[in-house]
């Protein structure tokens, strides 16, 4: 044979393995007797193109099989579980948490300290900062930054009524994220970071680097997470130096002024600075030990970009949706203005309580929209799945797919309808209770929801009791979504009419 040839049979050989080492292991779901889709050489069932995650899960759980745990499938070669029936997911989420407490992010804590957050850590390291930071979220101290986050509102309105002036169609994206980015800086940081007021803020640009410019794409991404020890010896980064500087510098400074000065604040920045002292917040924190300096600046990293675009979209898809339906609108306007008038006129902890159809109303936008659209979870050990003879992997990952749940018709009839009567309490017992996962569930679910829940309750009261909304000819009608953003939103921003009532 001459070298040609040689060089052919090699070429030939080696495809021929790869295709056979997919092949194999694209068998490794049917030969453990779960159902699952075509995958294909070498995406295997991730979607071509441009999509959102939701479109790469939903397709699947669309192929549920009644009775069946979950649905088989594959990311590249790698085998994913997709969940797909509601005790699978409790057992998951809740019963056999001690099974699934990992999500398997990436994390460079020595080249990269502000990816050493709650979010993204496993393990003991998780265990002790949410055992640590749990006493800050409780509603005793969401009561204490009340009348933070009222002040931050009421500027929310003079913004807009001074646009108004000018203008009476909007897009509301841009000042609603200004509004939790305000919130956030104010209770996490502990700075007044102006938003608001001024269109150039430090803080308001670098919240919308951190989502409108990831530092790497997908493949990077995809990379990282496969082999996270190699891309550590890499030095591989999630969060850019220039972010890091940013928030590590005013986290520093907001610590020594505080110390310097004694000052004491209603925020998350002060808890977390009597953390970093050795204070007890409660009995059980007291024994956990301090946080490090590097600890408290990756948490109030993680609260703010946890915390300002998961809360600003969801008070926009509420007023788009309120926009659509103006008599839930005015029903809703109807409950403000009596329950404010009992308390002569004072937007209160207590007022904002009692407003339980505005609750509702942000309850079916969180179901028809929520921010984030799956749950993540990880096999610790092996898993034998109960009711089943399969077992799962160790290091497997488990995908809940919370969009393609809330637009299930079996579970929520009807899903395209905007309707707040989904959410009185008797319908809400009457559904399974993993039927609604905006804020995840179990040991490892949104540790902010409480407050994230107030800051869209305080924002839309607020709003709705000044201004009327409605669409206009951009509206965007019916909804697209935008591809390739971590949190929920629209493609085409949201513009609405708005007139002061
Ligand atoms: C409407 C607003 C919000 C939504 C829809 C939301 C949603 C979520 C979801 C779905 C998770 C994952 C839960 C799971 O895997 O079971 C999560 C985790 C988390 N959220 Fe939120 N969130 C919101 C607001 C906030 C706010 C305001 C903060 C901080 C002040 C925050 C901080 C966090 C943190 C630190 C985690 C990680 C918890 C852990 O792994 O232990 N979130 N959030
Ligand atoms: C909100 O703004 C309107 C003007 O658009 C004003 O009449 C109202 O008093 C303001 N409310 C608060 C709470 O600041």
């Amino acid at each position: 044979m001459d070298n040609i040839s040689i060089f052919l049979c090699f070429v030939i050989g080696l495809i021929s393995l790869i295709l056979i080492s997919f092949k194999k292991r694209y068998a490794y779901w049917r030969d453990r007797g779960i159902a699952n889709l075509e995958a294909t050489i070498p995406f295997g069932n991730l979607p071509m193109g441009k999509v959102h995650i939701k479109d790469i899960t939903d397709p699947i759980y669309k192929q549920k099989k009644p009775g069946a745990p979950f649905m088989g499938a594959y990311f590249f070669r790698t085998p994913v579980v997709v969940a797909t029936d509601l005790d699978f997911i409790q057992n998951v989420l809740v019963k056999d948490f001690s099974n699934f407490h990992e999500r398997g992010m990436y994390v460079n804590e020595e080249d990269d300290p502000l990816s050493g957050h709650m979010f993204s850590l496993d393990g003991e390291k998780w265990k002790s900062l949410r055992a640590k930071l749990s006493p800050t979220f409780t509603s005793g101290k969401m009561k204490f930054m009340f009348p933070t986050v009222v002040d931050v509102a009421d500027t929310l309105n003079s913004t807009l009524a001074e646009v108004l002036k000018t203008e009476s169609e909007l897009e509301v994206r841009d000042l609603l994220s200004r509004f939790t980015t305000d919130v956030i800086g104010t209770c996490a940081f502990g700075i007044e970071c102006n938003s608001l007021k001024t269109t150039d803020s430090e803080f308001r640009n670098f919240g919308s680097k951190i989502f409108d410019k990831p530092l790497h794409g997908p493949l990077m991404e995809l990379f990282r997470t496969q082999y996270p020890n190699l891309a550590r010896r890499l030095h591989v980064r999630v969060v850019s130096k220039e972010i890091e500087d940013f928030f590590m510098g005013l986290v520093r400074e907001t610590i020594s002024y505080r110390e310097k000065n004694n000052v004491r604040r209603n925020d998350f920045m002060d808890l977390l600075i009597r953390l970093k002292n050795g204070e007890a917040l409660d009995e059980r924190s007291q024994k956990l030990g301090r946080v490090t300096f590097e600890e408290i600046a990756a948490q109030a990293f993680v609260f703010f970009v946890a915390g300002f675009e998961t809360s600003s979209t969801n008070m926009l898809f509420t007023l788009y949706e309120l926009a659509l339906n103006p008599d839930i609108q005015e029903k809703a306007r109807r409950e403000i203005e009596i329950i404010l008038s009992k308390y002569e006129g004072k937007l209160t902890y207590e007022a904002v309580q009692d407003m339980v159809y505005v609750d509702q109303i942000i309850s079916e936008s969180l179901r028809k929209y929520p921010p984030g659209v799956i749950l993540v979870r990880q096999a610790v050990r092996d898993y034998p799945v109960p009711g089943t003879e399969t077992t799962i992997e160790k290091g497997t990952a488990i995908f809940i797919p919370v969009f393609s749940i809330h637009h299930d018709p079996e579970i929520f009839p009807n899903p395209e309808v905007f309707d707040p009567n989904r959410f009185t309490p008797e319908q809400i017992k009457a559904r399974h209770p993993m039927s609604f996962l905006p804020f995840g569930e179990g040991p490892r679910n949104c540790i902010g929801l409480r407050f994230g829940r107030m800051q869209s309750r305080i924002g839309l009261i607020t709003l709705l009791k000044n201004y009327r909304f409605s669409p206009c000819s951009k509206t965007p009608i019916p909804m697209a979504f935008a591809e390739r953003r971590p949190v929920l939103a629209p493609k085409f921003g949201m513009h609405l009419k708005i007139e002061k009532i």
